[in-house]
């Protein structure tokens, strides 16, 4: 069977991609703080393979742990190949330069880089069979924006990853394959997080405000399809970074 790790499946995108994983028969673990009510519940009404693991990725100790529950739960499954979806992410500190608080800049480079770094970094010393890694990256990793100074370069820092990686996956001649993926602005919290947020912090809040007043937030259930179409039917080009509108 395929088996699909899901980091921040509770809500947003990371929800929408490990149902419509779960509808595609994979066998699904899901990773973050909270629990996710209606993955559970399908889940528990068919014979799908779906667990959640309660995991803080601002703690190096819960990222270590889980990953080791999750080979256990894995043992008996008869894996042919592993999906990682390193989804999981935090926008804030919204805040210029000058004016960033450390403790939110330890956690938002713990989460958004050096978790999906230590959850790879584990998955390609232990797998058995090939993994194919999909980074949950933003063209704000390629466009910097006043007042997201650190989002932008933590996306950035996981495309230069990506395609370092894949460097040397190929150097090493397995068939692990990694790739980033830039979803486009789409109707999740994390945009409520960033609407809330003020013009002195963000400059271009009310751009992104006009975004659900006029209806451009895409639907991450039609986002997850895209991508999942790429990952499931097509062939992913190792090292790439994916843009939504190239799908
Ligand atoms: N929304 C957009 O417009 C947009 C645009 C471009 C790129 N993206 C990217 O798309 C991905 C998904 O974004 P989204 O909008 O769906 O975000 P979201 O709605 O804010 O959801 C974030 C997910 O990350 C998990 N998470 C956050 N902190 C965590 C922690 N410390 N430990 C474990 N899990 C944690 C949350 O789970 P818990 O709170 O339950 O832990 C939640 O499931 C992110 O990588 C984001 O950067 C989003």
């Amino acid at each position: 069977m395929k088996l699909a790790i899901v980091t921040g499946a509770s809500k947003g995108l990371g929800a929408s991609i490990a149902e419509q994983l779960l509808d595609a028969g994979l066998g699904v673990f899901t990773l973050s703080r909270t629990k996710n009510k209606r993955l559970e519940e399908k889940s528990r009404q068919s014979t799908k393979i779906y667990k959640h693991f309660t995991c803080n990725l601002a703690s190096v100790n819960d990222i270590e742990q889980t990953m080791l529950q999750m080979i256990v739960s894995g043992h008996n499954l008869n894996i042919s190949t592993i999906y990682l979806f390193n989804n999981a992410a935090v926008i804030k500190p919204i805040a210029n330069a000058g004016s960033i608080n450390h403790s939110d800049l330890i956690h938002h480079t713990q989460v958004n880089f050096n978790a999906p770094v230590m959850i790879t970094n584990m998955l390609l010393k232990q797998a058995k069979v090939p993994c194919q890694i999909i980074n949950i990256s933003s063209s704000a990793g390629e466009r910097p924006l006043q007042g997201w100074s650190i989002y932008n370069s933590m996306k950035a820092a996981i495309n230069m990853f990506t395609k370092t990686v894949a460097l040397e996956q190929k150097s090493a001649g397995t068939d692990h394959k990694i790739i980033s993926f830039n979803p486009g602005i789409m109707d999740t919290p994390m945009q409520e997080t960033i609407r809330s947020s003020t013009r002195e912090a963000f400059h271009d809040l009310e751009r992104f405000k006009s975004y659900k007043e006029k209806g451009l937030l895409q639907s991450p259930d039609k986002v997850a399809s895209a991508l999942l179409n790429l990952c499931l039917h097509e062939e992913m080009i190792s090292g790439h970074i994916y843009d939504i509108s190239d799908l």
